[in-house]
């Protein structure tokens, strides 16, 4: 099977980069266009084919994955969309843009999935769910996810979850630092150096996160079971809890998500726009021609009546 990336930025640098070393897919079975050469030089060094044309990437590779900005998927379907084959498969991680969009604008029954990924992909740690579309076939979903566990953790789910994993694993990188950060913080205001407190805060959420995934004990037990009667860590939950921890982090999937879910809304929108726009064109050039048709028989009526 050949891969190929539809802009060969960091997410794809990631995965070509996982499917190398678990040996899932060969250098010389991938593809990458971009319109920058240095960012294509990149793959290059892996072995991997490179192209400024997305059209001969389509045309070369059995699955296409689009790894363009979520702005710039439209016109990139656009541009490959007539080079498209039921034959491929279709995998698109670009965030917040719908099954629906990509379906409606690649041949009908392509194969189409789509794949909610994170940014710590890019260390291998990352935390995926892949979506699949109506036209999949048996196989489909199990091959994705087989590439994304090269790049760490990945379920197959359906498309109406992929708001709520946008709240918790897309964005919850973004609430890791930031707690790391605090911790940091405190570590320093109580007179640590900040090197050593940044480590220390980073390693101690590499550490409990490893813990619940290796104990498979639930997180409120592990807590439970480091926080001694009267101790230290029990005092500082209470603190946590007159802060609100839980419901803010609670509140904050939550708001992710629903933002999510209105961006989702309004890229169908735009896509509603599209197709309307072009169903206007298309009428109007009907009438046109349908004008043109009319004068010409008005034209030929006027020269064979008699003067
Ligand atoms: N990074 C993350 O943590 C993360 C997490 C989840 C999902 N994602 C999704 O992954 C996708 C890629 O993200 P990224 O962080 O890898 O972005 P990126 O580093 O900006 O890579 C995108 C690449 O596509 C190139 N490109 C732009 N227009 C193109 C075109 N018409 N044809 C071919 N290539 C084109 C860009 O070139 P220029 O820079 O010259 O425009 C850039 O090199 C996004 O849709 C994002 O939503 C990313």
């Amino acid at each position: 099977m050949s891969v190929g990336f539809i802009g060969a930025g960091r997410m794809a640098q990631a995965l070509s980069r996982g499917f190398i070393s678990k040996g899932i897919v060969k250098p010389q079975k991938m593809m990458a266009s971009d319109q920058s050469e240095s960012i294509l030089d990149f793959m290059k060094k892996q072995g991997v084919s490179t192209t400024n044309c997305n059209i001969e990437l389509v045309e070369r590779c059995d699955l296409v994955v689009m790894a363009v900005k979520p702005h710039l998927v439209a016109d990139v379907l656009q541009e490959i969309s007539d080079f498209f084959t039921t034959d491929k498969m279709f995998v698109s991680i670009a965030a917040g843009v719908p099954l629906e969009v990509l379906e409606t604008n690649l041949p009908e029954e392509t194969r189409v999935l789509r794949a909610m990924p994170n940014t710590a992909c890019l260390v291998h740690a990352g935390a995926t769910v892949i979506a699949p579309g109506k036209f999949v076939r048996n196989g489909d979903a199990s091959l994705v996810q087989k590439l994304f566990q090269t790049v760490g953790l990945c379920y197959v789910g359906t498309e109406d979850q992929l708001d709520a994993v946008t709240g918790l694993s897309g964005s919850g990188p973004a609430y890791a630092f930031a707690t790391i950060e605090s911790l940091a913080d405190g570590g320093v205001k109580m007179g640590l150096p900040r090197d050593m407190a940044t480590k220390l805060a980073a390693q101690t959420l590499f550490g409990a996160a490893k813990m619940v995934l290796e104990s498979g004990k639930h997180p409120g037990q592990l807590k439970d079971e480091v926080c001694s009667p009267g101790g230290t860590t029990i005092t500082a939950m209470h603190e946590l809890e007159r802060g609100g921890f839980r419901g803010t982090i609670m509140d904050a999937v939550e708001a992710s998500a629903l933002k999510a879910k209105e961006m989702g809304e309004l890229e169908v929108q735009k896509q509603e726009e599209r197709t309307q726009e072009m169903e206007n064109e298309q009428a109007n050039e009907e009438q046109k021609s349908e004008e043109k048709k009319m004068e010409k028989v008005e034209k030929k009526v006027k020269m064979s009546s008699p003067q």
